[in-house]
């Protein structure tokens, strides 16, 4: 039995704004019957806000709760601020999903950003290259439900997506996706000579160098060439091998926690 809020509960048994509108200025589908859940969302749009916002969903309860509080989210908003909810603000108003059915949230917002697509004549995401066939995920899907919700493993992919909970098949494919996806975000946060520079030198003065003070030792940075950063270490503890061997591991730990794990320290 999944452990599931007090608010998911009362959604579930209570759901709101179900039904469909007939006028409606945009509507969104996502999932498939096919695939165990779907859900269907109406918004009646009027400058620029949402006036209005209805249901329809062929799920268990949390596909229910996620689909009725989005209704309760989007009305009254401005389409901009809409545009904003990712699945995360969805599981998070539900005061959290169990791990297994954050692919509701995901569904909900799916639904909204189709729905939002269709309004603003932009191109359909069955256009996208599908993933996994068993549950029509495409890489899109899985690469917004990466970067969302920050997941590492396959496992949590499928939690959150579906993809790779059948025949496994696209498992490899899902792995290639996360592969990427970390590999790019790691290039994109690489800093600068300029900017490490400026930052290992500011953890030296504020963190390191105050802890060797204390036992009467000190630091002086020398240069950094790449990923190497050399450093002078003296005082008391420059008079003794083993302490020089601790005391440049401790400033190399430091370093890659705080600066880049690939920093190699080298005393001269
Ligand atoms: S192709 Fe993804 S589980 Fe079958």
């Amino acid at each position: 039995m999944w452990d599931y809020s007090e608010k998911v509960l009362d959604h579930y048994r209570n759901p709101r704004n179900v039904g469909s509108i007939e006028d409606a200025d945009a509507i969104g589908e996502a999932g498939s019957l096919a695939c165990g859940d779907s859900l269907k969302i109406y918004l009646k749009i009027e400058n620029g806000i949402v006036t209005d916002a209805k249901f329809q969903t062929f799920g268990c309860g949390s596909a229910v709760a996620s689909s009725s509080i989005l209704t309760e989210m989007i009305i009254g908003k401005p389409i901009e601020e809409v545009r904003k909810i990712t699945n995360k603000d969805i599981a998070e108003a539900l005061d959290g999903l169990p791990p297994e059915k954050m692919h509701c949230s995901v569904m909900g917002h799916e639904a909204l950003e189709d729905a939002l697509k269709n309004y603003f004549h932009e191109e359909a995401a069955s256009q996208e290259k599908i993933v996994c066939t068993c549950f029509n995920v495409s890489e899109k899907q899985i690469w917004d439900a990466i970067k969302e919700n920050g997941l590492k493993t396959v496992d949590e992919v499928t939690n959150y997506t579906k993809a790779g909970g059948a025949c496994g098949r696209c498992k490899g494919l899902i792995q290639d996706i996360i592969n990427t996806y970390y590999k790019k975000s790691e290039e994109e946060t690489k800093l600068t000579s300029t900017q490490m520079v400026l930052k290992v030198n500011k953890i030296i003065e504020t963190l390191i160098a105050p802890e060797l003070q204390k036992d009467g030792g000190g630091i002086e940075l020398i240069d950094i060439q790449g990923n190497k950063v050399m450093v002078k270490l003296y005082g008391r503890c420059s008079s003794c091998k083993n302490s020089l061997v601790t005391l440049k591991n401790f400033v190399e730990t430091m370093l890659k926690d705080k600066v880049s794990k690939d920093i190699e320290v080298i005393q001269v």
